[in-house]
C-alpha cells in the first residue's frame, strides 16, 4: 500500500508512451537518433520517481539493510563452503518473498578449496611474525613447513635477471601497485614464476591500494607441467621491510607453513528472479554481481554491495508497479572469486539466445558514490546510454565512461553485448578488497541508495525502450 500513489504514476506514464508511437519490431531499421533520444527524454519522470524512491523514500537504507542482516547471518561465503550455499538458500527465499518472477536456482560444480592453518615466521636477521593469507587454489606446505632463504625481487623481470639465486628459495614480491589489472598479475602468476627457477615457495605483496598491514588474498593459477608451489600474499609493510632488508645484503630466513589444500568439486547455483518483460519476454537486460566471497572479511564490499543493488534495482522497480518491456533478469552469481565459474557455466546455457541480450551489467567494484557508469559498446549504443544517464541529472551523476566490464560479463561483452559497470572511487575498494577488512563498516548506506538508483534507472529504461541497443 506504501507504494500505491508510485504505482499509479507508473502505469500512466507506460500508457502515454503507448500512444502514438508506432510499434518497432526487431527487423525494421532503426530510427533515426533524434526519435531514440526522445524517447528517453520521456522517461525523465519515472526516473525521478525511481531516485525519490531510494535516496530519499521508503525504500532508502534498505539494500544496505538486507546486506547487513545476510553478512551478519552467513558471514563470509568462500566457493564450496556451507555459508555460501546457506546464502543461496536465503536469498532464494528473499526473492521468492519479493514477489520477483521465474525465482530459480541453476545448478553448477564449484571449487572447494580450504586455507587451514597457515603462519610464517622471520628466522633471520631477528624473530618476526609475518601476517599473511594464502592464495586460493595453493598447495599447502609439508606439516613441518619451508624452512628457506628468501630472494626479494620486484618484478618479473628481476626475477629472470636474478634467476640462478633462486632455487631453494622463498621468492618474496615487493612490485608496487600501479593499478589492479597489472599488478594482480603478480598474484596470479607469481607461483609459476617463481616454481619456473626452482623456487620452494612464493610471497606475495597484497594488492591493495592501501594498507594497515593487512594481506589481501584472491585467486591464483597453476600451470601443467610447472611444480606447484605453496603461495601466500604478506602485506605491503613486510614487503617493503624485507625489501629493504635484501637491499642492505641482510640475509633473510622465513618458515613457512600452510595447510591450503584443494577437495572435490561441490554443487552450488546461480540464483535468478525476474521481471518478465510485458512485451518482449524473451529480451533480457541483465543486472548482476556476485554472492561469493573470500573466506577473509564478510564479502560485505566484494559482491555483497554490487549483489544486493543488483537485487534493490527490481525491488524498485517492482514497488513503482513499472513493467519494462523486456525482462530484466537478477543474476548472482556462484564461485565468481574463483574465476567466474557460475557465469562461465550460465554464459554457455544461455549463449544460444545472445542475440536477445540488450545489456548485461555487473556491479563488482563497489557500491559508493558512483561517479558515472561505464559502458562498452558501440558508438551508437554509448549515444543512447548518454542519454539514458542524463536521467540522473537529479543525481548529478551523468558521466558515461569506457571500459564496462565485470568479470561475470565479459563473456557476454568480448560476444558484443553491451556490458554495463559502476564507477566509483577504486582507491577505496582496494584498500580493503580480499582482506579482514571486507566488512559492513565499509559500507554507507547512502552510498549505496545512490549506486541503486542508478542501477535501477539504467536497467529499467533500457529494459523498457522499443528497441535493443544497437550493436557494432
Ligand atoms: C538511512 O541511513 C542514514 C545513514 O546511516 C541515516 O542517517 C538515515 O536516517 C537512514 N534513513 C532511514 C529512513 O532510516
Ligand atoms: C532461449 O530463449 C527462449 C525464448 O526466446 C526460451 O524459451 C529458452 O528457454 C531460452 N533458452 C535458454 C537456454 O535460456
Ligand atoms: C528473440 O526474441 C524475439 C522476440 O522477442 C523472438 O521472436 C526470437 O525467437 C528470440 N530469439 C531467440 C534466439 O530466442
Ligand atoms: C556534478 O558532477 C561533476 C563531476 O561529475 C562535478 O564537477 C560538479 O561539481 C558536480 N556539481 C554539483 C553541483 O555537485
Ligand atoms: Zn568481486
Amino acid at each position: 500500500m506504501k507504494f500505491f500513489i508510485f504505482t499509479i504514476v507508473g502505469i500512466v506514464h507506460l500508457v502515454s508512451l503507448g500512444f502514438g508511437r508506432a510499434i518497432q519490431k526487431n527487423n525494421i531499421p532503426q530510427r533515426n537518433f533524434q526519435e531514440i533520444k526522445e524517447e528517453v527524454a520521456s522517461y525523465k519522470d519515472v526516473a525521478k520517481k525511481i531516485i525519490n524512491l531510494a535516496v530519499y523514500g521508503q525504500s532508502q537504507n534498505r539494500s544496505y539493510e538486507r546486506l547487513a542482516l545476510l553478512v551478519d547471518t552467513v558471514g563470509p561465503r568462500l566457493s564450496g563452503s556451507k555459508n555460501l550455499e546457506k546464502a543461496i538458500q536465503i536469498m532464494y527465499r528473499n526473492l521468492q518473498e519479493n514477489g520477483l518472477d521465474n525465482v530459480h536456482l541453476e545448478p553448477v560444480k564449484i571449487p572447494h578449496w580450504e586455507r587451514g592453518e597457515e603462519s610464517a615466521m622471520m628466522l633471520a636477521p631477528r624473530m618476526h611474525k609475518l601476517a599473511l593469507a594464502s592464495l586460493g587454489s595453493s598447495v599447502g606446505t609439508r606439516a613441518a613447513g619451508i624452512t628457506a632463504e628468501v630472494l626479494v625481487v620486484t618484478s618479473f623481470e628481476e626475477l629472470q635477471k636474478r634467476a640462478p639465486e633462486a632455487r631453494g628459495k622463498i621468492v618474496v614480491y615487493n612490485q608496487p601497485y600501479v593499478n589492479y589489472p597489472m599488478t594482480v598479475q603478480y598474484r596470479v602468476r607469481g607461483a609459476v614464476e617463481a616454481a619456473k627457477v626452482g623456487a620452494l615457495a612464493s610471497l606475495i605483496r597484497s594488492v591493495a591500494s592501501f594498507s594497515i598491514y593487512s594481506p589481501h588474498t584472491g585467486i591464483q593459477e597453476y600451470q601443467d607441467g610447472v611444480p606447484k608451489i605453496p603461495t601466500a600474499c604478506i602485506t605491503v609493510e613486510d614487503a617493503e621491510m624485507m625489501s629493504r632488508l635484501a637491499s642492505r645484503g641482510v640475509r633473510i630466513v622465513i618458515q613457512l607453513k600452510m595447510d591450503a589444500k584443494t577437495y572435490c568439486d561441490t554443487e552450488s547455483f546461480n540464483t535468478v528472479a525476474e521481471i518478465t518483460g510485458s512485451k518482449f519476454p524473451e529480451q533480457v537486460v541483465l543486472v548482476s554481481g556476485h554472492l561469493d566471497s573470500w573466506d577473509v572479511g564478510q564479502g560485505a564490499m566484494d559482491d555483497g554491495g554490487g549483489a544486493f543493488i543488483s537485487w534493490e534495482a527490481l525491488s524498485l522497480i517492482k514497488d513503482l508497479g513499472l513493467h519494462p518491456k523486456r525482462t530484466l533478469r537478477l543474476v548472482l552469481w556462484t564461485a565468481e572469486e574463483q574465476g567466474g565459474i557460475g557465469a562461465s557455466q550460465y554464459y554457455q546455457l544461455h549463449k544460444v539466445n545472445i542475440s536477445n541480450y540488450s545489456l548485461v551489467m555487473e556491479s563488482d567494484s563497489g557500491t559508493f558514490l558512483p561517479t558515472g557508469l561505464q559502458f562498452t559498446g558501440s558508438e551508437k549504443a554509448r549515444a543512447i546510454m548518454e542519454e539514458v544517464m542524463s536521467l540522473l541529472q537529479p543525481l548529478n551523476i551523468t558521466q558515461v565512461f569506457s571500459g564496462g566490464e565485470g568479470a561475470d560479463i565479459n563473456f557476454w561483452i568480448q560476444d558484443g553485448v553491451p556490458g554495463a559497470s559502476l564507477q566509483d572511487d577504486l582507491y577505496k575498494y582496494f584498500a580493503f578488497h580480499h582482506s579482514q577488512g571486507d566488512t559492513m563498516t565499509v559500507m554507507d548506506p547512502k552510498q549505496m541508495n545512490v549506486a541503486a538508483a542508478v542501477w535501477a534507472v539504467v536497467s529499467y529504461v533500457v529494459a523498457d525502450l522499443e528497441e535493443m541497443l544497437p550493436r557494432s
